[in-house]
């Protein structure tokens, strides 16, 4: 097999991401897209061909698009309360013998707590298929050359890392669904922690091993919500998001610390540290991401991305997210992030993962991957919750459900 043709599963924000970075990717076509959502399918599919990233044509169910011999694998860009239903279809219909595929790649988070994880991985092993977690963090081009060269020249004469951070931070997520912890699964720390946790333990890991040698022993986990619980802030998310989004009711975390400390395979002790929120107020979305060690350091921060506009007072025009993703400003001093999907690493990652189901690499990252990062931040939930540092894993981990997402926490 030499070419994938490939299938998505929603045709929302993330789904165009990928899209807009399937121009960097060779030997698969984008041929099908499938959501509840009639218009933003069909919008979608145009989008594709208008990239020129696959002939690509809205279908009736996830079942047609399974069930079609030209498509040989599914990128699932769902919502996080559909992940279940929507792997029940995949793999329902390959079991009934209508239809087959190669792999199926699936987006952060893998599902909203341990148990249903467990059941996404349970359905697609039933079936065989090849999974590739994606979480595009690890793909990004600064992160990748920053890891090489400090394992390559620091690590390799001084010692390894002893100490990784990554944020994520913005001013808040983009469709009602992220804001509600019941459909989402938690707040902030479900949502964007998943990235940075990962991409901490993925600093710290030798090139080439995998990531369970480095293993995390103790978790400290803290959320706290920082701004949308404000009663202002309550009424303007409200008129934003609509009636159902309440924070004087039903809030979820807009901050979430993560503290990480884990044994190597070769007998130390390193730190990882994360934060990630909804209550940054800057130009836009910031990746940022240290690594640090006995004679070196790393830095990368997604904002210094070495183009900056400026617009006087005088410049005034329509909000936008043409200079950076989660723009907060049109005016004034302004970072630009050229090429986003290239820069967040959705290129590098789809083209991964196309070798990987064309069969031509390992998978970096699998569904396993994907059940122990909601291992890692159900952990965080429980220890901030408890307000202790927890031995990895902590008891009842499988079973556990936030209080953000039964809309029972009280900041
Ligand atoms: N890697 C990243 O940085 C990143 C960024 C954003 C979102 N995500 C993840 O990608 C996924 C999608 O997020 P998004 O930002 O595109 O959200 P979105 O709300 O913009 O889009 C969701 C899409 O799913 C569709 N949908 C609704 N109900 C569905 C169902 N039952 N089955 C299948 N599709 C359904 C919607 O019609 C829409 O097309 C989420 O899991 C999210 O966590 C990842």
């Amino acid at each position: 097999m030499t070419r994938l043709g490939v299938g998505f599963i929603g045709s929302g924000f993330n789904a165009r991401f990928h899209m807009q970075g399937w121009v960097g990717v060779r030997d698969a076509d984008i041929l099908g897209v499938w959501s509840p959502d009639d218009q933003g399918v069909k919008s979608a599919a145009a989008y594709c061909r208008s990239l020129k990233v696959g002939e690509c044509k809205p279908y009736g169910s996830i079942a047609q698009m399974v069930a079609d011999p030209s498509i040989d694998a599914l990128w699932l860009c769902g919502p996080n309360h559909a992940r279940i239903e929507n792997v029940e279809e995949i793999v329902d219909t390959i079991k009934r013998g209508k239809g087959e595929l190669k792999g199926i790649a699936c987006e952060k988070p893998l599902a909203r707590n341990v148990a249903e994880a467990k059941r996404v991985k349970q359905l697609v092993d039933s079936v065989g298929l090849k999974t590739g977690y994606l979480e595009n963090q690890l793909f990004a081009p600064h992160v990748e050359a920053g890891k090489k060269l400090i394992w390559a020249r620091g690590a390799a004469t001084t010692g390894r890392p002893y100490l990784a951070r990554a944020a994520e931070e913005h001013s808040g997520p983009h469709m009602p669904w992220f804001w509600m912890g019941q459909l989402q699964g938690g707040g902030v720390l479900n949502d964007m922690m998943c990235h940075s946790a990962l991409v901490v333990r993925h600093l710290l890991t030798r090139p080439g091993e995998p990531l369970s040698s480095v293993k995390p022993v103790h978790v400290t986990g803290r959320i706290a919500s920082l701004k949308w619980t404000r009663p202002a802030y309550v009424k303007k998310l409200q008129k934003m998001m609509g009636a159902q989004v309440d924070y004087s009711k039903a809030p979820s975390e807009d901050f979430a610390s993560l503290t990480i400390e884990f044994e190597t395979a070769d007998g130390h002790t390193v730190i990882g540290e994360a934060s990630t929120s909804w209550s940054f107020v800057g130009a836009g979305l910031r990746l940022s991401a240290e690594l640090l060690g006995p004679e070196y350091s790393m830095k990368w921060n997604s904002l210094d991305s070495g183009l900056q506009l400026f617009f006087s007072r005088e410049v005034t025009g329509r909000a936008g997210e043409d200079l950076v993703e989660k723009q907060n400003a049109e005016q004034g001093v302004m970072p630009v992030v050229p090429q986003e999907h290239a820069a967040y690493g959705y290129t590098d990652e789809d083209r991964h993962f196309v070798n990987v189901f064309l069969g031509r690499e390992q998978p970096l990252l699998t569904f396993d991957d994907g059940l122990e990062v909601v291992k890692m931040l159900m952990t965080a939930y429980q220890s901030a919750e408890s307000g202790k540092t927890l031995v990895f894993p902590p008891k009842g981990l499988d079973t556990f459900k936030p209080k953000v997402a039964r809309g029972t926490w009280k900041p």
